[in-house]
């Protein structure tokens, strides 16, 4: 064949030829282009895949239960971003929205999906492209053949298992509970934390006997702030912030807290390992676990005894079910706290991880603490063992799953030298007029030039007869009338060069918070202090 034929074959047409289903994907994750297979496997438009975030195509089109691989996807992707490696995940669960004759019915794919980082000339990653392999055919046959097999060991687990499920219904009905009250509180929490501030910042000299008690009302609302962010957890719908580390460490971090909790008579004893593992996890649920574990064995020691704290790592050779839940086979980290107090009898034991179950007395415990611990360990994929004896003592072991992942922290840096005073034109819209208020006093103090709206309306009007002249909008999500995305989108189309905060008393997710990063705009959650809105202002600013 004449060379030039070769060059003019177009192989873009020649590579969707072929029977793969694959995405392009640019650095944001937007799916740049999409295989004629993937179009195919998905029998859905192609203008309604194309241009899209993934993670919105997925949320469009997926149910996003707990078990599907979406969030291994965005671990795998994360990875890819970070380490521009290439990762090739094990088969996942996929449910596809179908829609047949208007009737919603959902289509489970197993699927096994490889992400493969492509770089430009520089070696800068400029594209990702996601393969992937549909095997539900073979998955389907393989699971019905250990389905007989396992129809033995099922029923030895069933009662365990109805006992389980009834537990966690329980909590994540709490946690609904919680979640829909959590944006009134957070509201109410963030005046007063803004108005905390205002009195302090306020240039009169204060008195110290008013300092004082400002500063002891900031203070009691951040723990009031904390015990609803552990009542969420229960419903799994805090964000969370994970990231690969080393218990140990944290350990460290908290032991001058640990030791000032325990009376003299108590000695605290540590047994860490030094070669262990790292494990995905958010440090303050970390943190929340020692806290809760060291507590109650300080509760059932009285005056004099030893606790012990230990980490060490742990290898489980097979799948087994294994304390408070199933673990999978493969590389744990076991945290242990031990102690020589009271112990249990089995009647207690069996309901310790009951929300409420409390046997101190009133007003000492509220008997969220171990279940607290419970979700945080369901969440994470690890296990509670808990070993006791009335009158000897009692040993929680709980096993995180280790991990190679090395994810960024996603914490506020403290930044402690900027300078956090701006004259910036800044118009802040909340339908809550003293939240809103509080925001604005606070702004002004530090030098800004503060415009109101009570709604995405009004905002509109301000932003048109002020132009440019606005540089930034702080707006709730949540509003009536004209939600705070709508008021985005409406801004970006207007002037596109103001900037945007939202502001979420909601627990979003991963994926919420992804939708509304896009594009410079950035999320706040609820209460904040204002050091971090001032932190944020300048990041968006400047
Ligand atoms: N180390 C321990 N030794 C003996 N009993 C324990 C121990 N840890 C927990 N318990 C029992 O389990 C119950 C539930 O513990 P949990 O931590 O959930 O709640 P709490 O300690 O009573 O209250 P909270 O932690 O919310 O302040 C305790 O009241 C106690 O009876
Ligand atoms: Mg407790």
């Amino acid at each position: 064949m004449a060379k030039e034929s070769k060059d003019e074959l177009d192989y873009k047409s020649l590579s969707e030829l072929l029977p793969i289903s694959y995405l392009i994907l640019d650095e944001n994750l937007i799916i740049k282009s999409a295989s004629n297979q993937f179009v195919n496997l998905l029998n859905i438009k192609r203008h309604l895949i194309e241009g899209f975030n993934l993670f919105y195509f997925f949320k469009v089109n997926m149910h996003m239960e707990e078990d599907s691989g979406i969030e291994n996807l965005k671990l795998s992707l994360d990875k890819v971003l970070h380490e521009h490696t290439e990762e090739f995940m094990d088969i996942q669960k996929f449910n596809i929205k179908v829609n047949q004759n208007g009737i919603q019915t959902q289509v489970l794919k197993y699927w096994k999906v490889s992400n493969i980082p492509i770089f430009d000339r520089n070696k800068k990653l400029n594209h990702i492209i996601l393969k992937i392999d549909d095997v539900t055919d073979s998955v389907k046959l393989k699971l019905m053949s250990l389905d007989q097999n396992k129809y033995f060991l099922r029923t030895r687990y069933q009662t365990d298992l109805k006992e389980k499920i009834q537990r966690s219904q329980k909590m994540e009905l709490i946690g609904q509970l919680a979640g829909g009250i959590s944006h009134d509180i957070n509201n109410m929490l963030t005046i007063v934390n803004l108005n905390c501030d205002i009195i302090l910042n306020s240039s009169q000299n204060i008195s110290p006997v008013v300092k004082k008690q400002t500063e002891q009302i900031k203070k009691t609302s951040k723990h009031a702030a904390k015990l609803l962010h552990q009542i969420l957890s229960f419903g799994k719908k805090q964000r969370l912030n994970l990231i690969s580390l080393n218990i140990n460490l944290i350990i460290e971090d908290i032991e001058k807290m640990l030791i000032r909790l325990l009376p003299e008579n108590i000695e605290l004893k540590k047994e860490l390992s030094n070669e262990i593992e790292n494990v995905l996890a958010d440090p303050t649920h970390i943190e929340q676990v020692i806290l809760n574990l060291i507590i109650n064995a300080r509760d059932a020691i009285g005056e004099t005894g030893i606790i012990k704290i230990e980490t060490s790592n742990k290898e489980i050779h097979e799948d087994i079910s294994l304390g408070s839940h199933f673990l999978k086979a493969g590389h744990y980290v076991v945290l242990s706290v031990g102690d020589n107090g009271v112990g249990m009898d089995p009647n207690t034991q069996a309901r310790i991880f009951e929300p409420f179950f409390s046997t101190k007395e009133e007003g000492k415990g509220t008997g969220l603490g171990l279940a607290t611990i419970y979700s945080i360990v369901e969440q994470s994929k690890g296990t509670i063992v808990v070993n006791s004896e009335l009158g000897k003592g009692t040993t929680f072991q709980i096993y995180f799953p280790a991990t190679d992942l090395k994810l960024n922290s996603l914490k506020l840096e403290e930044q402690n030298n900027i300078n956090l005073e701006g004259k910036e034109k800044i118009l802040v819209v909340e339908d809550k007029e003293e939240l809103s208020e509080s925001i604005s006093n606070s702004l002004k103090i530090y030098g800004y030039d503060v415009y109101l709206a009570k709604n995405g309306y009004d905002a509109i009007e301000i932003i048109k007869s002020k132009g440019n002249e606005i540089k930034l909008v702080i707006t709730d999500i949540i509003m009536p009338l004209f939600s705070g995305k709508k008021l985005a989108d409406s801004i970006v189309q207007l002037f596109p060069e103001i900037k945007i905060i939202f502001l979420t008393g909601h627990a979003d997710d991963l994926l919420i918070r992804n939708e509304f990063s896009r594009d410079g705009s950035m999320l706040i959650e609820k209460p904040f202090l204002l050091k971090q809105l001032l932190i944020k202002i300048k990041e968006v600013i400047h």
